[in-house]
Formats: C-alpha cells, structure tokens, sequence
C-alpha cells in the first residue's frame, strides 16, 4: 500500500507535528509529510519540518487573527494540491478552516484538540477544564467541519486531573497522550480502518 501523504498546518511549536515526524522514523507508522505550512513566520513546525527537509512554507492569514482570507486560503490549497496532499493535519493551527478548505479537503481534514470534546471547545482549554473542576480531562482527534471543534470525534483518550495540577502539569500530561493519538488516529485513516455513520466514526 502507498504511503498516504500528510500535509500539516500548524501555527506554533510543533510537538504534535514532531510526534507524527518521528513515528514515521521509527517505521511506526507508514505516512510521509509532503508539506509544512504556518501562518506565522519561522513557527517551531517550520524549524522542525526544515531541520528533517521536509517543504516548509509561511502562508500569512491575512489581519484576522483567527481567519484567512478568501484567497489566502485558496494559496493553501494550492501548496497542499502541488504537494499532493491526501490528509490535512492541523496540529496547533490558530486559524478557523473556512470554506476553500473544507471543499478541497472533505473529510480529509483532522485537528487535535487538547480536551476532551464536546467539553470545552475553543482555546486555553486545558484551563478552563481544571478551573470548571473536571476530575478527567483529556484530548480528541476529530474531522474538521465548519463548526470550531464540532466535527466527528476519531479518537480520544483520556487524562486524570489531579488535585496538585496546575495548567502547566495537566497540559503536559495531555499532551504526552496528544503525542500518542494523532499518529493513531492517522494510523487508521491511512489503513482505511475508518467508516463514518452520521457523527460516529467506525473502527474496524
Ligand atoms: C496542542 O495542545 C494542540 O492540541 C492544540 O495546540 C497545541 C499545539 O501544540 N490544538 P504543538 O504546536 O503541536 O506543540
């Protein structure tokens, strides 16, 4: 079976990206990144994607802060169709997915989400959760749709809150659990184990 080619947006650090990079090293999971896009110049995932030669570029979104204009997303599509993308994957991408996007990549486009959904949608949410007193928390691999963080759920995975934790020690421990699930969730996408019926989305 071919390789399924990835195509990464991301506007930050680039842990999640990093992750995905060194399964594919280790020959855990059978992907290729072809592509690395940010809307923010010399991102951590730039510097990532550049120091293991994958194509990294800088796409501006434009003023917004959390849109992209009409045609800036289009640019998207273009660098993600030139580089034969099959699977978009947002890791840390700040900006909404509007339509240029959802209509060049259906269902072909996962976010990973540091809660777990439908709870605490948005951003600063591993806060928000420790502060509503959630005894779980967590993070979720889910399709992207129009909505923010709304779109079918593919996998999740589940972190305890403790009552020492702080934002920075919860966050930490979800994102160890981030690091482990968005090369699973990949991992069935690019196996086709995936079928999806209404808003649940089938393993087999
Ligand atoms: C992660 O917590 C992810 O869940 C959220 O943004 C953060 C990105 O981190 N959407 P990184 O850039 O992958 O390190």
């Amino acid at each position: 079976m071919a390789k399924i080619r990835l195509g990464f947006l991301a506007s930050g650090r680039g842990s999640n990206l990093q992750a995905v990079i060194d399964q594919i090293q280790q020959g855990l999971l059978d992907a290729e990144i072809t592509c690395v896009i940010s809307d923010v110049e010399n991102a951590g995932a730039l510097v990532r994607a550049r120091d293991e030669n994958i194509p990294a570029f800088t796409i501006s979104g434009g003023a917004a802060k959390t849109k992209t204009e009409p045609d800036i997303e289009r640019r998207i599509v273009e660098c993600l169709e030139e580089h034969q993308v099959e699977l978009v994957c947002l890791a840390g991408y700040m900006r909404i997915v509007k339509e240029a996007l959802l209509k060049a990549f259906p269902l072909r486009i996962i976010n990973i989400h540091p809660a777990l959904l439908p709870s605490f949608p948005g951003l600063n949410v591993q806060k928000k959760a420790m502060n509503y007193g959630v005894k779980f928390s967590g993070c979720t691999v889910h399709f992207v749709d129009e909505g923010t963080d709304t779109g079918p759920i593919i996998i999740q995975a589940a972190v305890p809150v403790k009552d020492d934790d702080t934002e920075e020690t919860l966050s930490i421990r979800i994102l160890n659990e981030e690091h482990r699930i968005y090369s699973e969730a990949i991992r069935l996408i690019a196996n086709k184990k995936i079928h999806i019926q209404g808003r649940r989305v089938l393993t087999s």
